[in-house]
């Protein structure tokens, strides 16, 4: 099969579409052939040498796909070759196969394109985790959504309206801000212009929010601490703005605040599929019927992941950068 490969000699790192050994499934897996994946932030930081795979899991990019199964474990009874599917991977995505355990699966779809597929696994899980698993997020509550142009930004703004909660986000350009309205936020602001504490004061009557989802870490920390409420949950999912800052803890016991730092991808496979199944079962059906939808960018053929990286790195898209994998002889 091809696959990206890495090569880092020089600070840039190399990604090339190269032939490399084909892989085979476990008793518990399927093998998919993979139409399409995505890129997202942590291949950035991988492909950099920054952020290795968990032990045991493939050194190949990529944390979702989209594609149809081609091979079955001897233990799957459940599925069929030829079944229309996306999940979330480990690693392994960037490649015209993948093996996952079949409770990962998620069916895509018939009326969905690949692209589609590839656009949920990683960003749709993790803001469906963080929002309602670790945040508890709860109707009638306010919500503020860092980086709300992002691709957990974009499918985090969709659910917590679902939910019945008052969203508030923070964004960087305005293409990304009049988006987030359109997806159902109150209120975009401009990180850039404006001051998003006292922003988001204002427009809540000076009561702040219950729940802040937020990728940004260190520059954020203590306005999203005087921001939240009594009992108010802060989630870190990044640290894209620094991770080392000052902070006075008696904002967080004055206010009996939670702060909660949360991965996706080195949880155990069981927790895994736990959320996996959670989530198909609140969100999926207004997936499926369109209520929400995936916000995709811009797709690139596979052999142009390097551009996609560095369109992702200047912070350039609006949801999700595609990479599409050919058929080839
Ligand atoms: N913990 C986990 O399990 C987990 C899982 C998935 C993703 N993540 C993290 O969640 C974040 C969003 O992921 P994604 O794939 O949705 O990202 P994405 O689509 O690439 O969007 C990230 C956006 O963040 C904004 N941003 C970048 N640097 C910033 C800064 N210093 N201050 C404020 N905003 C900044 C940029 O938008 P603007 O133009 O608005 O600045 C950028 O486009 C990333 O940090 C990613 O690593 C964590």
């Amino acid at each position: 099969m091809k696959a990206i490969v890495v090569k880092r000699e020089s600070k840039m790192p190399l990604l090339s579409w190269k032939e490399i050994p084909d892989i085979q499934c476990g008793p518990e897996e399927v093998l998919v052939e993979v139409k399409a994946t995505a890129v997202n932030r942590a291949d950035l930081l991988q492909a950099l040498g920054l952020y290795p795979p968990p032990p045991g899991e493939s050194e190949i990019l990529g944390l979702e796909m989209a594609g149809v199964v081609a091979a079955i474990g001897d233990a799957v009874h459940n599925r069929q070759i030829g079944d229309r599917v996306l999940a979330l991977l480990p690693g392994g995505g960037y490649a015209q196969q993948a093996v996952v355990h079949h409770q990962m699966l998620i069916d895509l779809p018939g009326s969905w394109s690949f692209a589609e597929g590839a656009a949920i696994a990683e960003v749709w899980l993790t803001a469906f985790v963080n929002l309602f698993i670790e945040g508890t997020l709860q109707p009638g509550e306010a919500v503020m959504i860092h980086a709300g142009g992002s691709g957990v930004g974009t499918a985090g703004i969709q659910m917590a309206r679902e939910a019945g909660a008052a969203v508030y986000v923070t964004a960087g350009t305005q293409i990304k801000l009049d988006k987030c309205r359109a997806l159902g936020a109150e209120l975009a602001v401009n990180y850039k212009e404006e001051d998003f504490f006292e922003a988001v004061m204002t427009a809540t009557g000076g009561n702040g929010v219950d729940l802040i989802l937020d990728p940004v870490g260190g520059a954020y920390l203590n306005r999203n601490l005087d921001l939240l409420k009594e009992n108010g949950r802060l989630i870190n999912i990044g640290l894209l703005g620094g991770n080392s800052v000052e902070m006075n803890l008696a904002t967080v016991l004055g206010k009996s605040l939670r702060i909660i730092g949360s991965r996706l991808r080195s949880r155990p496979l069981t927790e895994k599929i736990a959320i996996t199944r959670k989530f198909k079962e609140r969100f999926w059906p207004m997936l499926e019927e369109g209520r929400i939808h995936p916000v995709i960018d811009r797709v690139f053929p596979i052999e142009e992941a390097q551009a996609a990286h560095a369109y992702v790195r200047k912070n350039r898209n609006t949801g999700k950068v595609i990479l599409e994998v050919g058929i080839e002889e």
